[in-house]
């Protein structure tokens, strides 16, 4: 694969928040705005991107489970509260085999105890954390790189 041309941007709980939500953590920067830009950067590449949040883990399972059925191939995922909990969204990511990277705008790492285990860093290509909104943009630039190997 040279380069990812179909890709998923999948968030999940209290993301649609962002822009208001603890602004220490996450920035000021909406989920809309950062959609926004990444579907720009999208466009110029001449790829297809979809974006999706829910604050449901079903709902983020189906997702998952559609993507395979889209042929998407590659997915940008912060998984938010779920990164710590939800075996179900990985067992969804291990299912569909689509290769993704994890993002987290904050640094998960420098935070309570409860937020370095994630259910999804050994099985993801790999993960950007607490580089703001940023992170999206350069996790889509790697995938727009992305060849299978790194
Ligand atoms: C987050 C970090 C998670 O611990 C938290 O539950 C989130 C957002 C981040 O982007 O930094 O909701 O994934």
């Amino acid at each position: 694969m040279a380069g990812a041309k179909n890709i998923l941007v999948i968030n999940g709980p209290n993301l649609n928040l962002l822009g208001s939500r603890e602004t220490r953590h996450y920035g000021r920067d909406t989920l809309k705005a950062i959609n926004a830009r990444l579907a720009g950067r999208a466009r110029k590449a001449k790829v297809r991107l979809a974006t999706y949040q829910s604050n449901s883990e079903s709902e983020l399972v189906g997702r998952i489970q559609q993507a395979r059925r889209e042929r998407v191939d590659f997915i940008i995922l912060n998984p938010a509260a779920y990164t710590h909990t939800s075996v179900a969204l990985r067992d969804a990511l291990a299912a569909v085999g689509i290769p993704f990277v994890e993002v987290h705008l904050s640094n998960v790492f420098a935070r309570e105890p409860f937020r370095r285990e994630s259910y999804f860093t050994d099985i993801a290509v790999g993960i950007i954390c607490g580089l703001g909104a940023k992170g999206y943009e350069l996790a889509l630039e790697f995938a727009l790189q992305y060849s299978g190997r790194k």
